[in-house]
């Protein structure tokens, strides 16, 4: 539209003015928010922005190598790769407090974030997407809320590394990202892409998380998002995943009783995820997602619907 054409002018103009001959890092997760600003930076300094990309091993499928295709590739953004997977599943185990498993994934990003930033000279920004609401929600959430779940972000970064912040989204919702993500080019799937947490599949799985349980709950969450697509209802609704709950039921398959583990299945709508309702996916939906899930991933032979809406639920499990 208009206004994004106006909007991307005069924010490449002004990240231009203010960077001169510096160098920019960003944080790239892969998300809507930071593929907006990695794009848009680029397009204002080119190879003078430098997007670290770190793999914590709690992606969805296929999720890291859709990152390095899309952004090195694709747009030609300089891009580091930093590969840690086995690092956080090693400072992870045995965690099972939601909180705790925040705070080493959020602790262990910024250690290696700020390494493989380390190695890059003469650095004096760091982009980052953050959005109208985020500045709002972080002035005026004072209460216990505040501290139901930290979400996870480079905190304190900046300070140590001695570095300015470049924030081009500041003033914008989340649908005027999107406007500027179609407006920069940025592939559809990215700008429609359902909003990911920075833990990853360690707040969907209830209990410590294992190599076992990750596998799991990427087979499962892909069959999920296959078939919201297939469906029709991928643009409908807020986010969908797998949660693996930490207990066993009894089942049958063919002759054998089967003890196995139980995955529910969370869809809801929303427009800022302050509060949101479970999605009324049809049946048939939910039919072939159960069918797919039991039938396909090893390790789970029952499935259930999570009907519960934010308030009082919230939309992770953890
Ligand atoms: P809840 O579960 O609080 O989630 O209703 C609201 C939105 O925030 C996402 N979420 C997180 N994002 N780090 C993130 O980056 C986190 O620790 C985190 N916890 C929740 C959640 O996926 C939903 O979109």
């Amino acid at each position: 539209t208009w206004t994004m054409k106006s909007f991307v002018e005069s924010a490449v103009a002004s990240i231009r003015e203010q960077v001169g001959d510096d160098q920019v890092i960003c944080a790239l997760s892969g998300g809507v928010d930071s593929s907006v600003v990695a794009v848009l930076l680029h397009n204002a300094i080119g190879s003078r922005l430098h997007c670290i990309f770190v793999n914590n091993g709690l992606l969805r499928k296929g999720e890291a190598e859709s990152v390095q295709r899309v952004f090195r590739d694709h747009f030609s953004i300089n891009l580091i790769y930093a590969d840690a997977s086995d690092l956080f599943l090693e400072r992870l185990k045995d965690v099972t407090d939601p909180e705790r498993k925040r705070k080493i994934i959020g602790n262990l990003f910024v250690e290696l974030f700020e390494r493989e930033a380390g190695r890059l000279e003469s650095v004096k920004y760091l982009a980052q997407g953050t959005l109208y609401p985020d500045v709002i929600e972080s002035v005026s959430f004072k209460g216990p809320s505040a501290t139901i779940k930290t979400h996870h972000n480079v905190g304190g970064l900046p300070e140590r590394m001695n570095l300015k912040l470049i924030e081009p989204l500041r003033e914008l919702f989340k649908d005027e990202v999107r406007m500027l993500g179609r407006e920069l080019g940025l592939p559809e799937r990215i700008i429609m892409r359902h909003p990911f947490p920075g833990p990853g599949l360690a707040i969907r799985t209830i209990g410590a998380v294992t190599p076992e349980s990750l596998e799991i709950l990427r087979d499962a969450d892909r069959i999920i998002l296959e078939e919201i697509e297939a469906s029709g209802w991928y643009d409908h609704v807020w986010q969908a995943f797998a949660v693996l709950l930490p207990i066993r039921s009894v089942g049958v398959m063919g002759d054998e009783r089967t003890y196995d583990q139980v995955v529910a299945v969370r869809a809801v709508e929303s427009v800022d995820a302050m509060t949101a309702d479970w999605a009324r996916l049809p049946y048939e939906v939910l039919q072939r997602i159960s069918n797919r899930i039991i039938n396909e991933v090893k390790g789970v032979n029952r499935v259930v619907y999570d009907i519960s809406s934010k308030p009082p639920g919230t939309i992770e499990w953890e």
